[in-house]
């Protein structure tokens, strides 16, 4: 490691460290190699040389915190996205959950709401919509307005189609929104039992108990001792016999937690509490 890459290493932590003081917002334990490529982007786009004028930005320009969490979040996501998985919960999660009179479910860091909409289509379609409800939560308070709204542009609708076809989907996709100016309109319907809200996996406690707790590709961007704390909290969340599913490139494996579950599904990352 060179000097500069000291130094640089040195303003990063000084950074995250004033966002935690200063706003509470902790990103202290995130994966530093690509946490510091979105940190040096957003420094370029704001027009800055250096770490340490970003973090004086920071904390005396209003609005600069808001461009700065913006960029250090990825929000990519779409609907039905890795179709198998979704396919894997029709045929393995679904017969666990039939068992339970209500269904608690934590979409946990669910980005603009593409995960939660499947989720709904496909509890609809096997009848079990109306005994769930869905915990919708990011640290993006953005993207829960985004998600709130139900609203996506038409030009993805291909893409999610064959998505929601290859997941196993049961009708046709565009019975679930109406087209209108350039949108994608989703029915209202599917928003009734789903509750949208801030929380922070870092920072914020347990709320509630689940039966499904999904958290994918979240965890990615976080170091191993976050994301050990992240899989206590869900351990604190789960139910009995829960279901936990992650990422297709995450996975319980190398982390302490492991012993508390089974696999149900290895590749699909779907894992199921045995104490
Ligand atoms: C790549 S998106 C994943 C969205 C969705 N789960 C999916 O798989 O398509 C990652 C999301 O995690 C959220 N996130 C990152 N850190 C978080 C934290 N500490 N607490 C809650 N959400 C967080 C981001 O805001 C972003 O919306």
């Amino acid at each position: 490691m060179t000097v500069d890459d000291e130094l640089e290493r040195l303003e990063i932590e000084l950074l995250l460290e004033a966002i935690f003081r200063r706003f509470g917002f902790d990103f202290r334990d995130y994966a530093y190699t690509s946490l510091r490529r979105r940190i040096l982007h957003v420094m370029r786009k704001e027009g800055l040389d250096s770490v340490s004028s970003l973090q004086d930005k920071v904390l005396h320009q209003q609005g600069t915190l808001e461009r700065l969490l913006n960029g250090l979040t990825i929000s990519v996501t779409s609907m039905f996205r890795d179709p198998d998985f979704y396919a894997a919960i029709r045929e393995k999660v679904l017969p666990i959950l039939r068992t339970y009179p209500n269904i608690n479910i934590w979409h946990a860091g669910c980005a603009s709401g593409e995960e939660v909409y499947s989720m709904a289509i496909l509890m609809q379609e096997e009848g079990l919509y109306d005994k769930c409800r869905l915990y919708a939560t990011d640290m993006n308070e953005g993207a829960i307005k985004a998600a709130k709204t139900g609203i996506l542009p038409l030009t993805v609708m291909k893409e999610y189609t064959n998505n929601y076809l290859r997941s196993g989907g049961k009708s046709a996709f565009s019975d679930y929104y109406t087209a209108k100016h350039g949108n994608a309109i989703f029915d209202q319907t599917l928003r009734k039992n789903v509750v949208f809200a801030h929380h922070n996996l870092v920072t914020d406690s347990s709320f509630h108990e689940f039966h499904f707790i999904l958290c994918r590709n979240v965890m990615i961007y976080f170091n191993k001792a976050l994301q050990s704390r992240v899989f206590q909290l869900f351990n604190q969340s789960l139910s009995p016999f829960g279901v936990l599913a992650l990422g297709i490139r995450e996975s319980l494996l190398l982390n302490p937690e492991k012993e508390t579950y089974e696999e149900i599904d290895a590749l699909q990352r779907l894992y199921r509490r045995i104490s």
